[in-house]
């Protein structure tokens, strides 16, 4: 009744049929005599003719369309006589001899077009027009087409897909939980999951050796372009595997993915140590698209009366391209950006290899052309190229020649397109945390260390490294994951390591350690954050448009609004109390 065909799929070889058409209005035109309507539904656009001179009334009425009333038409196709070959039905367009208005529409407070004149907040807000543009439709079957081809390949591989619940106790993966009171037990809470691990663990032990889930998990944490407090994971876990069958099998789904959706064939994976990647890039995620490796100059700067450098535990410099013409301005503009707070340094020391074969740099008084051109030679700098230099503690000057490497990659161009993935293994297995003056686990507590450092962990933990990885493309984490430890004594140690205490590690996790006592066998895996995937293979930095309804900065969802308070009744029964602060009175 409403369609005999969709807006997207008429052609030239349609001409003359009589059809049936249902969609929102897009736009409409008045030319003469003729009235033309764009109808759109998800599959395309195709033009409707009205001719005043045929059928006036019909005519009269479609000039009454609003942009985005809903409507049904009837009609014949016929060729256009001035043809549009960039659309699939722009060689035809449909005379109407029938007209129904389906439901009108209030005018959408910003355009539904690929370019819309709407801000990020109105768009949010009326999520359900925005989903109507071309962009976020093509991210929402690419997001469908990346979970289809994920089950494929996995299904072919053995992998189950099996569900694991949503109302848990807390998982330790770094983040705060999210929490749900429990009606039935007064005081006491459930936690949503940050991810399914322990779950997908026992599954493990319970003999389904390959598990998967397309799964929603849950963190409170500070969000980012790259980051929702709710957000999907592939989520992965093999049994009787060592590190090189996970590796080699996830990097074929991967593969898979890439080609299916882009038709890329992704080169082999290179593995990268952690410290490697601190080391060359300042970074566990590397963008491996180009080199603009650090140098370190520490031993070369000394002794030269230049007191930045000969106070500086570490100093390092990196050579961007073809940058020596930069004016005084632009240096001083990246020495502007380099001092922001969410950068830190304190200042940045230039170095222009002149395309003469003179040297000139902002530190001539203390440092000799000879001196500047060794520190060049490090890197391999032509005439023609700046080497930009920072220096202080090691960690934060890494971290903060981290951000300038991605700037200036950024500047240079070296960032658009192509796709570069590396493994990182080997982390630490612990890290120093400030706040709470203790050890966590650098990627969670069930990592097993390198087989090499099984020993250790008893005796010498914090330099014990992981049996973990992370898969990294363009600079993002797609992934990570480990081999998990199987055995009681091994997981006893690592609490030890962690600081907790018998009790707390059986009050939290005796469950697995029991388990780990009915016959668990060696076991590994991996999840993918399913958002980021899709982000990346399309080239863009953030998943809010991969993700149908997300949360916005403030992790709200303005077009609900949510988080809400609760009524009293509720509150009741839930046994909970909203406790006001002076401030909020
Ligand atoms: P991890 O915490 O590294 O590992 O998470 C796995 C992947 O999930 C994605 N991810 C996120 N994506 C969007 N928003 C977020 N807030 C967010 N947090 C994480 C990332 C990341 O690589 N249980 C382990 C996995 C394992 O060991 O098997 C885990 O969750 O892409």
């Amino acid at each position: 009744m409403y369609r005999t065909h969709t807006c997207g799929e008429l052609n030239i070889k349609n001409v003359g049929q009589t059809v049936t058409l249902s969609g929102w209005v897009q736009r409409t035109r008045k030319l003469g005599g003729m009235t033309f309507v764009d109808l759109r539904d998800r599959y395309g656009i195709t033009q409707l003719a009205f001719n005043s001179d045929e059928n006036e009334a019909l005519s009269t009425e479609a000039t009454k369309l609003g942009r985005e009333f809903v409507i049904s038409i009837e009609g014949e196709v016929i060729e256009r006589s001035s043809k549009n070959k960039k659309m699939p039905t722009g060689e035809i367009e449909i005379k109407i001899e029938k007209l129904t208005v389906l439901n009108q529409a209030k005018v959408p407070p910003f355009t539904i077009e690929d370019d819309t004149d709407g801000g990020e907040e109105i768009r949010m807000k009326y999520r359900y027009l925005d989903l109507r543009r071309n962009p976020l439709q093509e991210n929402m079957r690419l997001r469908h087409k990346l979970t289809l081809e994920t089950r494929n390949f996995l299904d072919s591989r053995e992998f189950l897909d099996m569900e694991t619940p949503y109302l848990i106790k807390s998982t330790p993966e770094g983040a705060r939980d999210f929490v749900v009171p429990s009606r039935m037990n007064p005081g006491e809470f459930y936690a949503l999951p940050q991810s399914p691990q322990t779950f997908k663990q026992l599954l493990m032990i319970s003999g389904y050796d390959r598990y998967f889930q397309i799964v929603r998990c849950f963190r409170d944490e500070d969000l980012r372009a790259d980051r929702q407090p709710e957000f999907t994971q592939i989520d992965c876990e093999m049994a009787f595997v060592d590190r090189e069958d996970i590796l080699n099998t996830f990097e074929g789904l991967a593969k898979h993915l890439f080609k299916k959706l882009k038709n890329v064939e992704l080169p082999e994976f290179p593995r990268m140590k952690y410290v490697d990647a601190i080391k060359n890039y300042g970074s566990d995620k590397p963008d491996t698209r180009f080199g603009m490796e650090f140098q370190y100059l520490t031993e070369l700067t000394k002794g030269k009366d230049f007191k930045i450098f000969e106070e500086a535990e570490t100093v390092i410099g990196i050579v961007a391209k073809g940058c020596a013409s930069y004016s005084r301005k632009e240096l001083d503009k990246l020495i502007d950006f380099v001092k922001r707070p969410q950068v830190g340094a304190l200042g940045l020391v230039w170095v222009k290899f002149n395309e003469d074969g003179s040297v000139k740099s902002s530190v001539d008084k203390f440092y000799s052309q000879e001196d500047l051109k060794a520190w060049g030679a490090l890197d391999n700098a032509q005439p023609g190229d700046l080497m930009l230099v920072m220096s202080g503690e090691l960690a934060k000057t890494q971290n903060a020649m981290n951000v300038l490497r991605l700037e200036m990659g950024d500047r240079l161009g070296l960032r658009d397109g192509g796709f570069s993935p590396l493994w990182v293994v080997d982390f630490p297995l612990l890290e120093w945390d400030e706040e709470s003056g203790r050890y966590h686990a650098m990627h969670h507590p069930f990592t097993s260390p390198i087989p090499a450092d099984m020993d250790k962990l008893a005796t010498d933990p914090k330099n014990v490294f992981a049996d973990a990885y992370d898969m990294v493309i363009n600079g993002v984490e797609l992934g990570g994951g480990s081999i998990r430890i199987h055995d009681k004594t091994i997981q006893s140690q690592m609490f030890d390591a962690l600081g907790f205490t018998k009790e707390e590690a059986e009050a939290q996790f005796g469950f697995l350690l029991n388990a780990f006592e009915y016959g668990a066998p060696p076991h590994g895996g991996i999840a993918f954050g399913l958002d980021r995937i899709a982000a990346v293979i399309s080239g863009q930095e953030s998943i809010r448009d991969f993700i149908a309804f997300p949360k916005n900065n403030s992790g709200r969802d303005v077009m609900i609004d949510s988080p809400s308070p609760i009524d009293e009744t509720q509150l009741d029964e839930l046994t909970l109390q909203v406790v006001k602060t002076e401030q909020e009175d």
